[in-house]
């Protein structure tokens, strides 16, 4: 993990197996969005992938020879570390560089925001294999794009390529394989902009809330709507917004 301009950049770095989950990386990640989380110097975490892949999927080497408890027990020791991700108050953004199929997807669901270079490919292929997948993918991917669209990809296993991932709102945005970090840092820098305290709040609030009944969700957001008035940032932000809209004003 590096650190610049209070950005954190988490680079899984096993190119040579297109970085590939394995036990050492699950285990890794869980170390690096940990350390990001808790470092006071880092507003954001930007991950990405190096070489051509992003991430292309479990370790298909450690699951030949797993029986059920195993493979069950590998499948949650990833979830939870990918909801690390999911939960952290200081957003993550997702610069899909290459190859994001099976669990590669997976993380990068879990990323608040995905950003994909055009040379991007995404799928769960699990079925191909005989499984499902394992770290969310049949929970994250209906919860993005819908139940049909994700029923298609995780039963066809198909590949499909960063402007059908755009269109089906799997990512947010793609860009040029050139720009791609350049953009994730840009648009970082716009959320890191905004108060610390809110920003975590949006995130807590949209995990907490997503699944349930609409009218306690609202009431989730209510509160932390109304805590926020506690913060400095709040009374600043609204002080100088009513400031330049009317100038003289004194009421906040
Ligand atoms: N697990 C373990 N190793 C993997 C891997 C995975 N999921 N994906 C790629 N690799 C390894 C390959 O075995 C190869 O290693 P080697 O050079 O020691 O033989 C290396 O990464 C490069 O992959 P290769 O298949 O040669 O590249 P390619 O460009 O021909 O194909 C893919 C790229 C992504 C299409 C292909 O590697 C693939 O289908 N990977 C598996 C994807 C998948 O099913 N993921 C879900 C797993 S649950």
């Amino acid at each position: 993990m590096g650190v610049a301009e209070r950005v954190a950049t988490i680079t899984v770095n096993r190119p040579d197996k297109l970085n590939a989950l394995n036990d050492r990386v699950i285990a890794e990640l869980g170390e690096a969005i940990d350390e990001a989380r808790t470092n006071a110097d880092v507003g954001g975490v930007i991950l990405t992938g190096a070489g051509r892949a992003f991430i292309a999927g479990a370790d298909i080497s450690q699951l030949e020879h797993q029986e059920p408890i195993g493979l069950k027990a590998l499948a949650q020791r990833g979830q939870v570390v990918f909801r690390r991700f999911e939960t952290s108050p200081k957003p993550v953004i997702a610069a899909v560089n290459g190859f994001a199929l099976g669990g590669g997807c997976e993380l990068a669901m879990a990323c608040h925001i995905r950003i994909a270079s055009e040379t991007a490919k995404f799928g769960q292929p699990e079925v191909k294999l005989g499984l499902t997948p394992g770290y969310g993918g049949t929970q994250r991917l209906p919860r993005l794009v819908g139940k049909g669209r994700a029923l298609q990809l995780l039963l066809t296993g198909e590949i499909i390529d960063a402007h059908e991932a755009f269109r089906i709102g799997l990512v947010n945005r793609v860009v040029p394989a050139d720009q791609l970090i350049a953009t994730a840092t840009t648009m970082m820098q716009t959320i890191l902009a905004n108060a610390p305290l809110a920003l975590g709040a949006c995130i807590e609030v949209v995990n907490a809330g997503y699944d349930l009944p609409l009218e306690d969700a609202m009431t989730l957001e209510a509160t932390a709507f109304g805590l926020l008035a506690a913060t400095e940032d709040k009374r600043e932000g609204t002080r100088a917004f009513l400031e330049k809209r009317a100038p003289g004003f004194k009421g906040v």
